[in-house]
């Protein structure tokens, strides 16, 4: 079959959509059977129609009713995801209004702080759909460099900076700092959170019982049926979008039609892709997915993916408790920038991969001067060459097309790949639902918190200064002669602390 022939077989437009796939560039080696199609479609109908679909917590898995609120097991779920909508909706325009405004005038600063699932999504939209009126800030990690140089461009406009605090446990340690650094900051000025910060959190995490304590401006809540990956759906993603100006029933309604979709066994997209990951990568993560969209505003697409596709297949076990040690690697950021990075090692070197491109047809602003339109040009062009130039070394990619970046079709792209992780946890049978490594990585950095503060009690009663010299010194008084390593690493970082 020519080349025309095998793109004809494989390519699929949805016009309705305004979304297209091309699997033309791929093999389809390692075909799954008919059964485990099927026996996948139907695990997915039991999940969204309320299943204890993470087994390891025992929880139902409902980001899909998220947009399709009618297919809620329950009423009283129903009703708590079209009331908080809706709650979302009127304080958004009550802040755009100037309805709800600081003390010295409108809002100008939107400050998110969350991190993981608490914040990708909202970087993911934010990215492609930038914000109107207030600009919008993030602080998604510990690093007080990193808080500084936000507080820094907030500067002048602390007065009038609106706080959001998302976190699903209220707990996670990265959030509670930046909002000890952010209150800290507003301390220093004669300023404090009270008429300022918003909390999306579940109902009596610690998050949740201080905002309440204090008054906060408002809560919005998350479920324990909400993975913080698949979050961006819930007031998680939908209050800074609304707060910024993104229509967000247009960005539900995306997510709504990839879902109808996506049910069916006929031309399903995810369905689809999920079964070309398979192929791809033996059903093992033998090939790591490069994401390139050819495309600025999708700039948030890698990272937003490495997550939700990383934490839900990465897994030691598989649902028998079988170690598998599943995985599909994600990485990527952009063409054609990266055309002049890696992409070398993606035509030439090691054939360990397969990449998922992003086309998008139509720009967001009109390309309306001939420099820019040649650049929208070249962009193409370096796609389509890209491409054709891995698929003539034998490396294959699927395309994903959009007819342009808007709410809805980044809709369109979040429901399409939550569905096809969905789908490929089912062939690969690990819970996609469960994040275990998280939760062990916070344990073991509150370990190590701890071990710092017995050193710190130690050489504060001994009056010594710290120097990693002493760690075997140490480690013997705080008896943990097995964390010795651990107490030079500390003791090094005390003294590097204590410079001037
Ligand atoms: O997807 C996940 O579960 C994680 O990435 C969480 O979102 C992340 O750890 C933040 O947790 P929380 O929202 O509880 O602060």
């Amino acid at each position: 079959m020519g080349s025309w022939e095998i793109f004809q077989k494989n390519w699929l437009w949805f016009e309705d959509l305004g979304f297209g796939l091309d699997f033309s560039k791929i093999a389809n080696s390692n075909e799954l059977s008919e059964k485990t199609i099927r026996s996948a479609l139907d695990a997915m109908g039991a999940l969204e129609r309320g299943a204890i679909a993470n087994g390891t917590e025992g929880r139902r898995v409902g980001h899909y009713w998220l947009r399709a609120p009618e297919l809620a097991p329950e009423e009283d779920i129903r009703q708590e995801i079209v009331g908080t909508r809706e709650r979302i909706k009127s304080f958004a325009a009550a802040v755009r209004s100037g309805a709800i405004a600081a003390p010295d005038g409108p809002f100008t600063e939107l400050l998110c702080i969350g991190i993981g699932g608490s914040a990708l999504g909202s970087q993911l939209l934010h990215g492609a759909l930038p914000p109107d009126r207030l600009r919008l800030h993030f602080l998604d990690n510990t690093d007080p460099d990193g808080f500084m140089r936000v507080f820094q461009k907030i500067g002048k406009k602390l007065s009038r900076t609106m706080l959001v605090v998302t976190s699903k446990s209220g707990s996670t340690p990265e959030p509670r700092n930046g909002l000890a650094a952010f209150e800290e900051l507003l301390r220093s000025v004669g300023l404090s959170l009270a008429g300022r910060a918003v909390a999306v959190t579940c109902v009596n995490s610690p998050l949740e019982r201080r905002a309440k304590e204090e008054s906060w401006l408002a809560r919005f809540p998350m479920w324990d049926w909400i993975g913080g990956r698949t979050s961006v759906c819930s007031a998680v993603g939908l209050l800074p979008a609304a707060l910024c100006g993104t229509d967000i029933d247009a960005f539900l309604a995306g997510a709504a039609a990839m879902d109808r979709r996506t049910r069916i066994r006929e031309n399903n997209p995810a369905l689809m892709l999920a079964t070309a990951w398979y192929g791809a990568t033996c059903g093992h993560g033998r090939s790591d997915m490069v994401v390139l969209p050819y495309c600025d505003a999708l700039r948030g697409l890698s990272p937003y993916l490495q997550q939700l596709v990383m934490e839900s297949i990465g897994k030691r076990c598989n649902r028998e408790g079988e170690v598998v040690h599943q995985g599909l690697t994600v990485y990527g950021n952009r063409g054609s920038t990266d055309q002049h990075s890696y992409v070398q090692q993606l035509r030439d070197g090691l054939e360990n991969f397969f990449v998922t491109f992003v086309e998008v047809l139509r720009r967001q602003e009109q390309s309306d001067t001939p420099a820019r339109r040649i650049a929208g040009e070249y962009l193409e062009g370096f796609f389509l060459g890209t491409r054709e130039a891995l698929a003539a070394e034998g490396r294959p990619s699927v395309t994903v097309t959009l007819r342009q970046v808007d709410a809805y079709s980044i809709g369109l792209l979040v429901a399409l790949f939550e569905r096809a992780v969905g789908f490929y946890g089912e062939f690969v049978d690990v819970n996609a639902y469960d994040q275990p490594g998280v939760e062990a990585g916070k344990r073991a950095a509150d370990r190590s918190l701890e071990l710092l503060e017995a050193i710190k009690k130690l050489l504060g009663e001994e009056g010594k200064k710290p120097n990693g010299k002493d760690a075997e010194m140490v480690a013997a008084a705080l008896d943990r002669k097995n964390e010795t390593e651990m107490t030079f690493k500390w003791l090094e970082f005390l003294r590097a602390q204590a410079r001037g």
